[in-house]
Order: structure tokens, then sequence, then C-alpha cells
């Protein structure tokens, strides 16, 4: 659907509650949409202005994220941090924290195609953007190419470090189709192993 920016005012007649205000739906009044453009990224702001719902404004649309393929939306502070977001948030366990603070790679996923530490990036920064974790490239149905050779080479002990090894590995995989060993070597120089290589 194409949104144009804009504001549309409507009589309306909330169905049932509405987000940050359980209970209240009901009510009848106009509602006004303000549609903005920002960043390639349309905002939708609904102002109710109704009896008892008197010029509130409530974010109905926010703005969108797309993980592993699919607009995801989530009401969260702008600071947490997206490996909390996406593993309690949207249930994607498979992204793993080691050490927190930007050092093992465990938490390796794909921020707009670029491998970031995802305990280190906050959800505020993720606003429009693409997300591709671990769950985006390979299921325990469909292990693919990666993770079969993980497997047959022994690659996986703890399995802490396997997601973000398998993101990191994706990522040159995806630029590269035949990387040298010197290219592999600086894919995954950030993704640590504490059970088999380090
Ligand atoms: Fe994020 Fe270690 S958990 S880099
Ligand atoms: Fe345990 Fe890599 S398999 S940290």
């Amino acid at each position: 659907m194409t949104v144009t920016p804009g504001s549309y005012t409507y009589n309306a007649t909330a169905q049932g509650p509405v987000p940050n205000d359980v209970n209240r739906g009901g009510s009848t009044g106009q509602v006004t949409l303000t549609f903005e453009g920002v960043n390639g990224t349309v905002y939708a702001i609904a102002v109710y202005s109704t009896n008892d719902l008197n010029s509130r404004k409530i974010i109905i649309a926010g703005d969108f994220t797309v993980v592993n393929g699919v607009a995801r939306q989530v009401e969260a502070p702008g600071a947490s941090r997206l490996i909390d977001v996406l593993r309690e948030e949207l249930g994607l366990t498979g992204t793993k924290e080691g050490c927190g603070e930007g050092e093992c790679g465990s938490c390796t996923v794909l921020l707009d195609d670029v491998p970031v530490n995802a305990c280190l990036v906050a959800i505020g920064q993720c606003d429009g953007a693409s997300v591709v974790t671990v769950e985006g490239i390979a299921s325990p149905e469909a292990l693919g190419v990666l993770g079969q050779c993980l497997i047959e080479g022994g690659g996986a002990q703890c399995g802490i470090c396997t997601p973000g090894m398998m993101v990191s590995a994706h990522h040159l995989l995806s630029h590269n189709d035949s990387p040298d060993e010197h290219a592999v070597r600086e894919a995954i120089a950030g993704n640590l192993c504490r059970c088999t290589g380090y």
C-alpha cells in the first residue's frame, strides 16, 4: 500500500482497547491520522479527540523494522538493546548473548546487511531497517549448507557462538562466493569460540 504523507480526519468509534489505554474502547469522536515520510519510513500517528480521550496522542503504527523479511513492530524504549528485543519481544532466541559488551560476536546479526553486535545496538537505531538473524538463514529443519558444514566439521560444541558464526559466514558468502582463507579469517575475526579454536 502506498501512503501519501499528510493529515486525514475521520469520525470514528473505537471498537476496543487502544494501545496504552486498555479498557477505554467504545468511545466515539474524531480521529486524525497523520502520515509522515521520514527517511523512507512512513510514520502514522493518531490524535484522538473524543469525549473521554481528549486530544490524546498515541502511536498506532509507529515505524516498522523488517526482521527476517517480515515487518515487525514492537513497543520498547528506544534504548533497549536489539538482542533483548529480538529474544524477549520477538521470540527469536537463536541470537545468543556471550559477553554482552561487544567482544565475542555471539550476538551477530545483520543490520541493513552489515554485521553488528546486537548487544551494542539500540532498538531506536533499527527504525525502518532490515535485521537478519540466524533464524532468517537456517532452521533446525533446514540447516542449509552452512549449518551442515559446521556439524560435519565439529564447529559447534556448546553452540553459543554458532549463530553469530553463521550470520558472519552467511554475510561473507552472500558477497563473495569463493572466498580465500584470508577472507574467511577476516569475516569471522569478530566471532570468538571459547569451546573450539578461540
Ligand atoms: Fe554481543 Fe558478545 S554478546 S558481542
Ligand atoms: Fe561453544 Fe563456540 S561452540 S563458544
